[in-house]
């Protein structure tokens, strides 16, 4: 489907993140620049490997990473770049590739919500040096867990397929385990859901981007609300549909909204993941193995500086994005009566309370 020369079923979307990680095959200490608005599926593999993940700041319109801030968090040290394409909107793949190879450093795409997702007619997942997907069970598609790794590299594929399989050479003539690996394979029960979930897979995208633009429609116009900013070029294909909602325009901002919203029955999520990532406890105490704090306890300390001035993008998304639930079964009624219940929200926010 997607043109690549080798793609290798797994056991979820962490496991895809960490096979990508384990192909690259980092030396301790080595940094994988990244986002902290993502899941920690994409972030613990990178310390599992003994690898320091450093936090680029976002775009707090887009929510992804931009190559600027990438570029701001380069060190001699940096061996890869985890670019996540979050809520199914592609990040400036343009931008991002022509800064990392003028390095000659190979991304990771994390495609966990973006299937399908394109820019300039490109797939991604196939604009960096390897891609990863999620088939857990609240993505376009699903086999209730899984993953998918996708590359051109015969290498990388090479020591992809032997991570899934507990490096163990299969085919070779003096077969060996060559190398540190899990058991991260995809059971045949599920490679039989993802085949026919891939079918469906085209028509789930092209159903939930002509809804999104339906809502796109309905929301034009709404004072304080922001719709979801696709750059040229790309193609969007809303695992959510997320909004920004600005508190100076909309007293209490996306918490009152969405409070409101549960009125209407309608189960929104404001500030997503609610905090960056650097703010959890394997971060901030450094949890890791034992009392041994490794890897962090071989990093660089601007690779682990999370001070929130260095972080504006990150905190300003946070603070303003509500993720709307989105699905290919929802009807055109549906969306007007999300539509109908956002301006709703949003009005009685700015009336104070009382319904406009
Ligand atoms: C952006 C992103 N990366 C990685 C993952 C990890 O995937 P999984 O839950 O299948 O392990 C997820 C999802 O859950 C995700 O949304």
């Amino acid at each position: 489907m997607l043109g690549v020369k080798h793609a290798f079923a797994c056991a979820s979307g962490s496991a895809a993140i960490h096979c990508a990680v384990a192909a690259i095959d980092p030396e301790p200490g080595d940094e994988i620049v990244t986002t902290a608005i993502t899941d920690m599926g994409a972030l613990t593999p990178i310390l599992y490997q003994g690898a320091i993940p450093v936090f680029a700041d976002v775009d707090p319109h887009t929510y992804n990473v931009t190559a600027e801030a990438i570029a701001r968090v380069l060190s001699p040290r940096t061996r890869a770049i985890v670019v996540t394409h979050l809520f199914g909107n592609p990040a400036d793949m343009e931008a991002i590739c022509a800064l990392a190879n003028e390095r000659n450093i190979p991304i990771i795409e994390d495609c966990a919500q973006a299937f399908l997702a394109r820019t300039n007619g490109s797939y991604v997942g196939t604009l960096g040096t390897v891609g990863a997907f999620s088939l857990q069970q609240g993505k376009h598609i699903t086999t209730g867990e899984g993953g998918i790794v996708v590359t051109n590299d015969d290498a990388i594929a090479r020591r992809v397929y032997h991570f899934i399989n507990k490096a163990w050479g299969y085919g070779d003539p003096n077969p060996d385990h060559t190398f540190i690996a899990l058991n991260y394979r995809m059971s045949e029960l599920c490679g039989a859901v993802a085949a026919a979930q891939l079918e469906k897979l085209e028509d789930i995208v092209a159903k939930r981007q002509e809804l999104a633009i339906e809502l796109d429609r309905a929301l034009s116009g709404v004072s304080g609300v922001e719709t979801p900013v696709v750059h040229n070029g790309n193609e969007h294909t809303y695992w959510k549909y997320a909004i920004r909602g600005d508190e100076r325009i909309v007293p209490g901002g996306v918490t009152a909204i969405a409070k409101r919203l549960r009125e209407r029955e309608i189960f929104t999520a404001p500030r997503y993941i609610q905090n960056p990532a650097f703010k959890c406890e394997i971060f901030e105490k450094q949890r890791t193995f034992g009392n041994s704090r490794w890897p962090f306890s071989i990093a660089r300390p601007e690779a682990v500086d999370y001070d929130p001035s260095r972080f504006p993008g990150t905190f300003e998304a946070l603070e303003r994005v509500l993720v709307v639930p989105w699905n290919d079964r929802f009807s055109s009624d549906d969306v007007a009566y999300i539509a109908d219940a956002i301006r709703w929200a949003v009005a009685t926010s700015m009336t104070g309370g009382s319904d406009a």
